[in-house]
């Protein structure tokens, strides 16, 4: 079982600045990349938009999607309105309120989906959370877009940490089984284990961000994937790899 994250997508408009950064080719790309490699399931943990929400960007992306062939779903980051992600990519059956948060099933395999876009997981959604876990006697493999622990990157665990992460800790840690997260936001790629938890932290569409400075410092406008192999024998595989990126000048 193969499943291709990619996160951080930051499509703008085509008359958007963008810093340089010709974000659509390089969500193009990125497309194509992650088809190559055939995946059960393409994920996007979030920030499908450049700054703020705009519908007509969101059908632009779900055009190339479809247009691509492969199964893939989407939750939604801090510049993201999951509300409306939910509407534009037949999402709204998985809709708790304003929250898009759900399980989905691939290969036999649970994967849960969590909501983080306004900086916190929501009580309603712990619960769910931890009533899904209850109920799963293995390992758990959680997309969601903010790290559920700090990510040893002082301007973004500063300025944009998930609020309420040491509640959500709590939720994870309950689980008797290994919990490996998968997210996005922090536009690093970082690794981070305590307890029973890993979390993964996948580099994004847009540029990288140099992790050990204090404050903003651009790192390289390379983009990044990341492939997730859930083995038979039990291994989780998890590898990123990086692609050009473009840009409009
Ligand atoms: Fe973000």
């Amino acid at each position: 079982m193969k499943l291709i994250q990619i996160t951080d997508l930051h499509v703008a408009n085509e008359t958007e600045f963008t810093h340089g950064v010709d974000v659509r080719q390089n969500f193009l790309d990125i497309l194509q990349a992650a088809k190559s490699f055939a995946p059960d399931l393409l994920i996007l943990s979030g920030d499908l938009a450049f700054d703020t929400p705009e519908e007509k960007v969101y059908h632009w992306m779900k055009q190339h999607l479809d247009a691509l062939g492969l199964p893939y779903t989407v939750i939604g980051g801090n510049h993201d309105s999951s509300k409306i992600l939910a509407q534009v990519f037949g999402l709204e059956k998985h809709l708790t309120g304003d929250d898009l948060y759900y399980k989905l099933t691939v290969n036999g395999q649970p994967l849960l989906l969590l909501e983080t876009s306004n900086g916190t997981v929501s009580k309603a959604q712990l619960e769910w959370l931890g009533s899904e876990l209850a109920q799963l006697n293995a390992p758990a493999i959680i997309f969601m877009h903010h790290p559920p622990v700090e990510g040893g990157v002082p301007y973004m665990d500063v300025n944009y940490p998930l609020r309420n992460m040491a509640e959500v800790q709590a939720v994870m840690y309950g689980h008797q089984h290994p919990v490996y997260v998968f997210c996005g936001h922090y536009h690093v790629e970082k690794m981070l284990c305590v307890k029973n938890l890993t979390v993964h932290i996948t580099p994004t569409t847009y540029f990288q961000m140099k992790w050990q400075e204090p404050a903003f410092v651009l790192d390289h406008l390379k983009i990044g994937l990341r492939e997730i192999k859930l083995r038979q024998d039990g291994v989780v595989e998890s590898a990123v790899v990086y692609y050009e990126g473009n840009k409009t000048e």
